[in-house]
C-alpha cells in the first residue's frame, strides 16, 4: 500500500503536502515525490524517505499539488518509478495507491498511439489516458480513463490551468479532510489531522471534484451526498487505524492480506516462474533458505513441497548454510525473506549462486538487496510491516508457497479443485480466528503469570510450535519452546510441571489420536494444558484446562489459522505483561548484521 496527498486551498501547497506525506510514511516508505500547478506542473520525486526529499527540495510555487509516499509493487523503488506521474506534456500528473491488474494492456495500446513511458510502474498509464481523452472537462478524461482499469485505486488528478483536483476510489481507501477555503485528500487520517478533523469518507466508484471551497462526489453519473464524520483520534492513534498496536493492526490485516497475495498471483495464467526446472530433468531436490520466522514458514513449505510435488526438501537455517554443507548441483534453492535485507541470507544467497545454484526468493519489500541477488523472485503482498514481530508476512509466505506448489502438483485434479476451493475460502476462515479474540485473550492473561511454556504440533504444525514460541518469546519475554510433540518425552518431560504450560496445536488429522496421547502424558505430569483444536472437537475439551478453537480447513491449510490464533495469543500475553510490543528490547525489524 501507499501513501497520497493532495492539498488545494489558499496557502503554498509545498510544506502541507511534504508534512502530509511524513504522516503517511507507515504506509510506504521506499520512495515519495510532489507534484505542485500553477501555470505548469513542477513535479520533485525520488527514492528516498520524505525528510531527505524535503531537504533537497527547491521552492515549487503554487497552492494546488499532490504526493505520494510509495510502497513499491510494480517496479523496484527509483526515481522514475516514483510517483506523481505524468502525461507526455506534462499537463496531467497523477497520484495512485492500488493494482491496476490490466496495466500490460493498456500501456502497449497506449504506446502503439505514441505515448511514451518512463517508469515500469502500473500507475503511469493513468495520466496517458485521461491525457488521451482530456478535451477540456477533465472529470469527464478522468471518468473515461478509469473505465479501462481494472484493479483497485485511489487517485489525484492535478492538471496545469485547472483550479481543482479529480479523485476517484475504488478497493483502496481514500477521504477528503474539509478545510476552511482549503481542501485535502488523503489515504488515511493522520495525513490531514495537523490541519482538520472534519472528513468525509469516500466510497468505491466515487469520483470527486474538489476546489478550495467546493466538494461535488458523483456515483455512476449521478452526484451524491457523502455524511461528514468528526475525528476524535491523536496522529498516532490514526496510524495504527485505531488498534493500539502495529502488530495487532497488522494481525488483522491477514485477511485482506490473504486476498491481496493471492489476487495478484492467482489471476496469472502460468506462475511466472520457472520451477518447470522441478519438473523436468535438473532438478533432484530443493533446498529452503530462511531465518527466524521465514525459517518456520520454510519448514512448513517443506511439508507442502513433499505432498504437492514429491520432491525431497532439505530446509537450512541461512547463518548455518553458510559455514557448512555440501550444495549438491542441480539444486533449486528457495530463499524465503520478508525483508530481503537479513545478512545471514544474502550470503547464504551468495554461496549458492558461486556454486552454480539458481535461487528463487520470495519477498515482501521490493527491489530490496535479496531481489537483486536473486535469478527470480516472487513478491508478498503484506504491505509495509512495520511491528518487528512478523505476522502478515509470514501469512503471505504461505499463500505464496501454496499457489507456487500447486501450480505445478502432481496430485489429481480433484484435490486441487479442492485445495483451491480452500485458499478462496481462507481469508473467511482467518476472519473467524479473529472474531474469536475473547477466548484468546481470556488464555493469553492466565499465560502471562508464567516464566516458561512450551508449544508443541506434529507434521505441518511442529513449525507452527516453533512459529508460536517465537513470537511469545520475542514480544513477551517469556522463555518459550517449540517442541516436536513426539519429541517432549526425550527429555523436556522433566521440566513439566504446575509452571510449565504446554500449548498444544491439535489437528484433525493422521497425528490426531497421538496428540490425544501426549497430551494425556502431559496432563499426567500437571502442566496446565491449553489446545488449539477445531470446533466441536468434544475429547479435547474433557482433556484440556482450556481449548481455543480454530476452523476446520484442509490439514495442509492448518498451519494458517493455527498460527493466526497463537499471534493473538502472543500479542494478548505480552499486552498483559505491559511490553512494549512493537519494538521489543534488542530486536530489530530487519537484521542486517551476521
Ligand atoms: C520474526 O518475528 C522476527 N522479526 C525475526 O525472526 C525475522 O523473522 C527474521 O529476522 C527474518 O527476517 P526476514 O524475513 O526479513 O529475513
Amino acid at each position: 500500500m501507499c501513501g497520497i496527498i493532495g492539498y488545494i486551498g489558499n496557502k503554498e501547497a509545498q510544506s502541507i503536502l511534504l508534512s502530509s506525506l511524513g504522516r503517511l510514511e507507515y504506509r510506504g516508505y521506499d520512495s515519495c515525490g510532489i507534484a505542485v500547478a500553477s501555470s505548469s506542473i513542477k513535479v520533485y520525486k525520488d527514492a528516498v524517505r520524505v525528510e531527505p526529499l524535503a531537504k533537497a527540495m527547491p521552492q515549487l510555487s503554487g497552492t494546488i499539488g499532490i504526493g505520494h509516499t510509495r510502497w513499491a509493487t510494480h517496479g523496484k523503488p527509483s526515481q522514475a518509478n516514483a510517483h506523481p506521474h505524468c502525461d507526455c506534456q506534462d499537463k496531467i500528473a497523477v497520484v495512485h495507491n492500488g493494482i491496476i491488474s490490466n496495466f500490460h494492456l493498456l500501456k502497449q495500446k497506449l504506446i502503439s498511439e505514441g505515448h511514451n513511458f518512463t517508469s515500469e510502474t502500473d500507475t503511469e498509464v493513468i495520466p496517458h489516458l485521461i491525457e488521451k481523452y482530456y478535451d477540456g472537462d477533465l472529470e469527464k478524461a478522468v471518468e473515461t480513463a478509469l473505465h479501462q482499469v481494472k484493479g483497485s485505486y485511489a487517485i489525484i488528478v492535478l492538471a496545469a490551468d485547472e483550479t481543482k483536483l479529480i479523485v476517484a476510489k475504488k478497493d483502496s481507501p481514500l477521504i477528503i479532510g474539509i478545510g476552511d477555503r482549503e481542501n485535502f485528500i488523503a489515504s488515511d487520517v493522520p495525513a490531514i489531522l495537523d490541519y482538520t478533523n472534519r472528513v468525509i469518507y469516500l466510497e468505491d466508484g466515487d469520483i470527486g471534484v474538489v476546489t478550495s471551497d467546493e466538494i461535488r462526489i458523483k456515483k455512476e453519473g449521478r452526484e451524491v451526498d457523502r455524511k461528514e464524520h468528526k475525528i476524535l483520534w491523536s496522529v498516532e492513534d490514526a496510524q495504527k487505524a485505531g488498534y493500539e498496536h502495529f502488530m495487532l493492526k497488522e494481525i488483522h490485516e491477514q485477511p485482506k492480506v490473504i486476498r491481496d497475495t493471492l489476487g495478484e498471483y492467482a489471476q496469472a495464467t502460468e506462475p511466472n516462474v520457472d520451477l518447470e526446472r522441478i519438473r523436468d530433468a535438473g532438478i533432484e531436490s530443493i533446498l529452503i533458505l530462511a531465518c527466524g520466522t521465514s525459517y518456520h514458514a520454510a519448514l512448513i513449505g517443506k511439508y507442502i513441497v513433499e505432498e504437492l510435488l514429491r520432491i525431497p526438501v532439505r530446509v537450512e537455517i541461512a547463518s548455518e548454510l553458510n559455514y557448512y554443507g555440501q550444495i549438491p548441483a542441480g539444486t533449486l534453492a528457495i530463499a524465503i525473506t520478508q525483508s530481503g535485507e537479513t545478512a545471514d541470507i544474502l550470503r547464504a544467497m551468495k554461496r549458492l549462486k558461486g556454486v552454480g545454484g539458481r535461487v528463487l526468493a520470495i519477498i515482501n519489500v521490493v527491489g530490496s538487496s535479496a531481489s537483486r541477488i536473486a535469478d527470480q523472485t516472487i513478491y508478498t503482498r503484506a504491505g509495509p510491516e512495520i511491528s518487528v514481530a512478523a505476522t502478515k508476512s509470514f501469512i503471505a509466505q504461505l499463500m505464496v508457497l501454496y499457489w507456487l506448489m500447486m501450480s505445478y502438483s502432481k496430485v489429481d485434479a480433484r484435490r486441487l479443485a479442492s485445495m483451491l476451493l480452500g485458499l478462496r475460502e481462507m481469508p473467511g476462515k482467518v476472519q473467524q480466528v479473529l472474531d474469536n479474540e475473547d477466548k484468546i485473550l481470556e488464555c493469553a492473561r492466565y499465560l502471562s503469570a508464567y516464566e516458561n511454556v512450551f508449544f508443541i504440533g506434529r507434521g505441518i504444525n511442529f513449525p507452527v510450535a516453533l512459529e508460536g514460541a517465537l513470537k511469545l518469546k520475542e514480544i513477551s519475554y517469556i522463555h518459550a519452546e517449540g517442541y516436536a510433540a513426539g519429541e517432549l518425552k526425550h527429555g523436556p518431560f522433566a521440566l513439566l510441571g504446575p509452571d510449565a504450560p504446554v500449548i498444544a496445536i491439535v489437528t484433525q488429522d493422521n497425528t490426531y489420536e497421538a496428540m490425544l496421547a501426549n497430551i494425556k502424558e502431559i496432563k499426567a505430569r500437571g502442566s496446565p494444558l491449553i489446545a488449539l483444536a477445531k470446533e466441536e472437537d468434544g475429547t479435547i475439551e474433557e482433556l484440556a484446562d482450556s481449548v481455543i478453537t480454530v476452523p476446520k480447513v484442509d490439514a495442509i491449510f492448518s498451519p494458517v489459522v493455527n498460527t493466526i490464533a497463537l499471534q493473538l495469543l502472543a500479542y494478548y500475553t505480552a499486552k498483559e505483561r505491559g511490553c512494549p510490543i512493537d519494538f521489543p528490547r534488542n530486536l530489530a525489524k530487519s537484521v542486517t548484521v551476521e
